[in-house]
């Protein structure tokens, strides 16, 4: 396939062919990376920051380091780094303008092409929502039938999106481990090619795009920091992949931002095992946040992730749902950006950095908004309508409910 050496087990190192798919390492069940020969890349082809000038703004600009095949596009990436109007060393990546209106938009239109390169019919998925939602869409661009499993509450939008589609979509009694179960159980007999989170190399391909982007659009230096709101943490494995692959292409030096997963404390596996420093982490039980996206119990790449985190000296941040709604408030009133709860938990943590002197206020900082606002207004609705109804009675004059 083009460029790809092999693919490449993270935890034996085995090497795997890229000519047909593949989901996990078979000895080890280690998640799987695609591999260029980035040597050749640099030395004889002479890819450098300047190939990319003129090029269209979306995420194959970088295609020399994306797996050779056409590409199932719906325009997704290059979205904007808006600089923060309240702190002057903060930028703002809005995701929320790609495909589908989340980041997973790019993960699935990696996944896509190459599902459709391989001549795969058929693609399942479990998801809290947006990544169901990329997934039904690009299969419905490349004419493959795409299986959704998503928990029976997921935000609205994403299941009117998936039918809307065309996709098949099977609402859960329980969170995304349950629907990933069932995926795995069915799969075989089905004829599904299981695309769940690092399960398969691609989605990471696509999320690496991410990490491009943000050193292009600083001018080749990376920020200090990257605040990155952390399910399944494909995003933050894959900028870190393009820091490396950045490096050996000759484009940045050794150095990287350090890296900071946010979760939600009502499910922040990966910051337990952060704080207990442990290199994998446990089954959060009970998980429950209005961030669906962060409601991931287990993470397959908690070793990457955690790995991650220690290498770069970041660190891992839980905020609280009622932090996550202020954010997500303040950011729409101030910056004029309407975020997905996930990256409002950015600035929620963000602010406790800050506070706890983690972060100096001259520190380049990016904030990753994982998601469209818009995709969760019955979830920002209803959390809405309850704080409202808590609030005490001697607000409300003559049928008129407050702010006054
Ligand atoms: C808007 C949003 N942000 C963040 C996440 C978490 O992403 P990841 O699994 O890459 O950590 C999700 C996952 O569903 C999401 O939908
Ligand atoms: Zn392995």
């Amino acid at each position: 396939m083009g460029l790809i050496l092999y693919i490449e087990c993270t935890k034996c190192g085995a090497h795997y062919s890229a000519a047909e798919p593949q989901n996990i390492c078979p000895n080890d069940g280690g998640v799987l990376y695609a591999r260029y020969d980035l040597a050749a890349l640099k030395l004889e082809q002479h890819f450098k920051p300047v190939s990319l000038v003129g090029r269209a703004a979306s995420m194959w600009r970088y295609r020399e380091v994306l797996p050779e095949a056409e590409p199932v596009s719906l325009g997704e990436g290059f979205t904007p780094m808006l600089r923060s109007q309240e702190f002057p060393n903060v930028y703002i990546k809005d995701e929320g303008l790609n495909p589908t209106g989340s980041f997973k938009a790019r993960g699935l239109s990696a996944a896509v092409t190459m599902a459709k390169a391989y001549g795969l019919k058929k693609l399942a998925i479990p998801s809290a929502g947006n990544a169901a939602s990329a997934l039904a869409a690009y299969a419905a661009a490349a004419g493959i039938e795409a299986y959704l499993f998503m928990p029976k509450d997921v935000p609205l939008a994403n299941r009117v999106e998936c039918e809307t589609y065309g996709a098949q979509v099977t609402l859960v009694n329980g969170l995304i481990s349950d629907c990933a179960r069932i995926v795995a159980e069915r799969k075989e007999k089905e004829g599904w090619f299981d695309v769940s989170t690092l399960k398969e190399p691609f989605r990471v391909e696509g999320k690496k795009t991410m990490g491009y982007e943000v050193a292009e659009q600083l001018g080749w230096r990376l920020p200090s920091a990257i605040i990155y709101p952390t399910g399944g943490g494909v995003g933050l494995l894959g900028m870190w992949k393009a820091f490396e692959e950045m490096e050996a292409l000759g484009w940045i030096g050794p150095e990287r931002p350090r890296m900071v997963g946010v979760q939600s404390c009502g499910c922040a596996p990966i910051v337990k095992a952060w704080d207990e420093g442990k290199a994998t982490a446990e089954f959060w039980p009970d998980a429950n946040t209005l961030a669906a996206g962060l409601r991931v119990p287990r993470a397959y790449g908690d070793y990457l992730i955690l790995g991650i985190l220690k290498k770069s000296g970041g660190t891992a941040v839980a905020v609280t749902d009622d932090e996550i709604m202020d954010a997500l408030d303040h950011w729409a009133r101030t910056e004029g950006v309407f975020a997905a709860p996930e990256g409002a938990a950015a600035l929620a943590a963000y602010r406790k950095l800050r506070a706890s002197g983690f972060f100096a206020p001259d520190d380049g900082v990016v904030l990753f908004n994982t998601g469209s606002g818009l995709k969760y207004l019955d979830v920002i609705e209803a959390r809405k309508n309850r704080s409202r109804s808590a609030q005490p009675a001697a607000r409300q004059i003559g049928g008129i409910i407050g702010p006054y």
